[in-house]
Order: C-alpha cells, then structure tokens, then sequence
C-alpha cells in the first residue's frame, strides 16, 4: 500500500479499507464512510495541506484510488462563488464532506419518470448549509450542485469508484433540458 504523508490521511485510508472489508449492508456502510470522513475534516493538519491546492474549474485531485476495494478519494477545491452545474453520479454512491470554508448544498427531486430523451423535469427539495466539517452522502441518481460561498473552499470526496469511466446526468434547471455526455472532471494525481 502506498504511504501517506500526512496522517490523519494515512489513518482515514487504513480505517476506510477495514470497513470496506466487513461488507456491510448499503446504507449502514456508507453511513459508516461518513462517519470517518468527518473525523478527517475535522483535522487541521489535513486542512492545512489543502491549503497547498490550486483552485481550478473542472479538476478533481485523485487522492487515492483503493487497489482492493476500488473506491476512490478525491478533492475538490472550488473559486469562491463557484456554482457547480446540477448533475448526478450515476449509479455510484458518494460521501462528500467541507475540509476548509463553507458551501451550500442543493438536491433535487426528478419529477420526471425520464421516458422523454434529453428532457427532465427537477424540483428543489432542499437547500442546506454546508460550513468545514459538514458531510453529506449522495445517493445514486440523485440531482444536486454544491456552490461555493463567498471564500475559496475545499471537499473531500469518497466515491463507490473511481470517476471518469461511466456516462453522469447533467440538467439544465432552466430549459428543462438533460444529457449523459458528462463524464466527470478531469483527475490530477496528488500526494498528501
Ligand atoms: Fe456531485
């Protein structure tokens, strides 16, 4: 296994291929995954090392893809009042948690049952607070888009697996429009 520099990371990837290894049922193990990224957002040292990370649109650092259990950690580092457009993951569970600053989360409901091809109708179902230490799960299919408040703010990602190889929804809110061509950000390969 490779070496961590920093490590609350080094203790976050030995925790996380533990609880990968129980195989525990789907919505306990993810609310397991939750539990131990805010254990690491809540660390400084790791907030300190993220400080080190250039801001850029489109970009996601790969932290560590897991050669066992495939599941991938990245970071995203969002321009103050970045707005991510509205997509989903597809069929991957994510566990998104604020490292550094403050973000807003926003999650919709498709109303749609998604029989018209490149059409999509969304309702917001909520809009929360998303301040450092915050972490939310993303289910599978579920539209959402995180902004970024008025600061520079980083999240951490853990994902079901590594981005990059499947087709994602991306919906425009205002014309009504969708399409899958979305195949996740461009991934830069990062030591911490
Ligand atoms: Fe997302």
């Amino acid at each position: 296994m490779k070496k961590y520099t920093i490590p609350s990371f080094e203790v976050f990837i030995s925790d996380l291929r533990s609880h990968f290894a129980k195989t525990l049922p789907e919505t306990e193990h993810w609310e397991g995954v939750r539990q131990l990224l805010k254990i690491l957002c809540a660390d400084e040292e790791m907030r300190q090392k993220s400080k080190e990370w250039i801001a850029k649109r489109g970009v996601e650092l790969q932290l560590h893809h897991d050669p066992d259990y495939g599941f991938f950690v990245g970071g995203l580092i969002r321009q103050p009042n970045h707005r991510a457009n509205i997509h989903d993951h597809a069929h991957t569970w994510t566990v998104y948690g604020v490292l550094d600053g403050r973000e807003r989360t926003h999650v919709y409901k498709r109303l749609d049952n998604g029989n018209k091809p490149g059409e999509a109708e969304l309702e917001l179902l909520s809009q929360s607070d998303a301040p450092t230490g915050h972490v939310d799960i993303v289910p599978p299919w579920v539209p959402h888009s995180e902004w970024g408040m008025g600061e520079r703010s980083v999240a951490i990602t853990v994902r079901s697996q590594k981005p990059g190889g499947y087709a994602q929804n991306r919906f425009n809110l205002k014309t009504g429009e969708t399409n899958n061509n979305h195949r996740g950000l461009k991934l830069i390969p990062t030591s911490v």
